[in-house]
């Protein structure tokens, strides 16, 4: 396994781990206004990034390294600011908005990289 797919795959079960706890700890104190915390790391940290993994095993060696580097990274520097700055706007820290707008504009860059480098191996499929 390359070391992307590797990467990506253990912050999937990194993410999978701290979104369940955050899941319980809503469903115990009876509290569900950290939904959208929960809701992203879940969908993005775990769900996403395991596909990514996936994506990385099977396809890794006909993408760009360089753009597969940036994509991982600008990745998993931005999203765990987006998913801290969400919690944080929700437990009434209003003044971390910024950070998760400037984080979740990154993770949306990741992800139009992702595609970018992603298009050769659609276009070749056959
Ligand atoms: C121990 C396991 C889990 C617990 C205790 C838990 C708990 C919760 C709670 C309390 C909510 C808020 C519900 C509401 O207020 O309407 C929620 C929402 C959500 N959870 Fe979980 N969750 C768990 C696992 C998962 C997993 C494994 C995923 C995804 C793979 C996930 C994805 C979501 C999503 C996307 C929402 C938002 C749903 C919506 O928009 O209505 N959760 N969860
Ligand atoms: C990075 C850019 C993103 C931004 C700015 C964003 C923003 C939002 C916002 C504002 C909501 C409504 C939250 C609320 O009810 O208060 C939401 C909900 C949701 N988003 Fe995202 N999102 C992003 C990326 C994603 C991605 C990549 C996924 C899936 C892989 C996703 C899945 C969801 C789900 C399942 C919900 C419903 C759960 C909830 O209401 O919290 N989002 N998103």
């Amino acid at each position: 396994m390359g070391m992307t797919a590797r990467g990506f795959l253990a912050a999937s079960i990194g993410y999978g781990l701290i979104g369940l706890v955050a899941g319980l700890y809503m469903a115990i104190l009876e509290d569900h206004s950290q939904m959208p915390a929960h809701a992203h790391i879940m969908v993005i940290g775990w769900v996403s990034f395991f596909l990514f993994a996936l994506f990385y095993l099977h396809f890794g060696d006909r993408v760009s390294r360089r753009m597969t580097q940036l994509h991982f990274w600008l990745a998993q520097v931005s999203s765990p600011l987006l998913f801290a700055g969400l919690w944080l706007m929700h437990s009434g820290n209003d003044e971390f908005q910024p950070l998760a707008a400037v984080s979740a504009m990154a993770y949306a860059l990741s992800f139009l990289m992702f595609a970018v480098l992603a298009w050769p191996v659609l276009r070749n499929s056959t």
